[in-house]
């Protein structure tokens, strides 16, 4: 399962990247408010900044229009970019068109804010590389986000189709492990439940007893 770390935060891009487990990036309009971008041209920058550290991973992109020549047009200035980005689109009818669009011009692509099988199954049909089914959000509301993921790996090992399922919305590490145990592609997470992976007290008491005992063989 490849790891993408969901934020626009360059300090925890750089983290994830230099433990050698980042196999991508995942933003969206909220993430990349949150780091104070302001103005096209920084936001633009600021891309081209985490592709630059996510060297050879894939890094998503919002566009923010939700008419098709919108997105259409966004989304061709956002792939002009840098070869790493993926143009990531809402699930709206307008998106699955545009979606259908940037398939067939080889423009790679995110369909996101995913929250039922149904919705999974036109991302696909329409040619998405990935689908984004949010999982913390479903949580939230009392609904089992990993039994979306279920579906959907389920749905499209049936019938061998190319998207892949990145799950998002990620909270902690089990929602990680679950995700790999249902054969999800890629979980995109915050870079917290990632660091959280490396936690086991056995760990932390197995390696205090080997150094206490591995002072003992050394001499004065
Ligand atoms: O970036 C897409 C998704 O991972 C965001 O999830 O629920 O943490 O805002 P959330």
């Amino acid at each position: 399962m490849k790891f993408f770390i969901d934020t626009a935060n360059l300090d925890q891009i750089r983290e994830a990247y230099d433990l050698g487990v980042l196999d991508g990036v995942t933003t969206n309009p909220s993430l990349m408010a949150k780091e104070g971008i302001k103005g096209k041209n920084n936001i633009l920058k600021h891309y081209v900044d985490i592709c630059n550290i996510a060297r050879g991973g894939d890094v998503s992109a919002e566009v923010i229009a939700t008419d098709f020549d919108g997105i259409i047009k966004e989304g061709e200035e956002l792939a002009e970019l840098h070869p790493q980005i993926v143009v990531k689109v809402p699930m709206i009818k307008e998106g699955v068109k545009a979606i259908r669009y940037f398939s067939q011009k080889g423009i790679k692509t995110n369909c996101t804010l995913v929250f039922s099988a149904g919705q999974a199954l036109l991302a696909a049909k329409a040619g998405a590389t990935y689908v984004s089914p949010f999982i913390g959000r479903l949580d939230d509301i009392s609904t089992d986000g990993l039994d979306l993921i279920e579906q959907i790996v389920h749905i499209y090992r049936t019938y061998g189709y190319d998207t892949q399922v990145l799950a998002a919305s990620i909270r902690h590490t089990l929602h990680i492990i679950k995700c790999a145990e249902l054969g999800a592609d890629v979980a995109t997470c915050p870079l917290q439940p990632i660091l959280d992976l490396l936690k086991h007290p056995l760990t932390d008491s197995g390696l205090a007893k080997f150094l206490a005992d591995a002072s003992k063989t050394k001499t004065k």
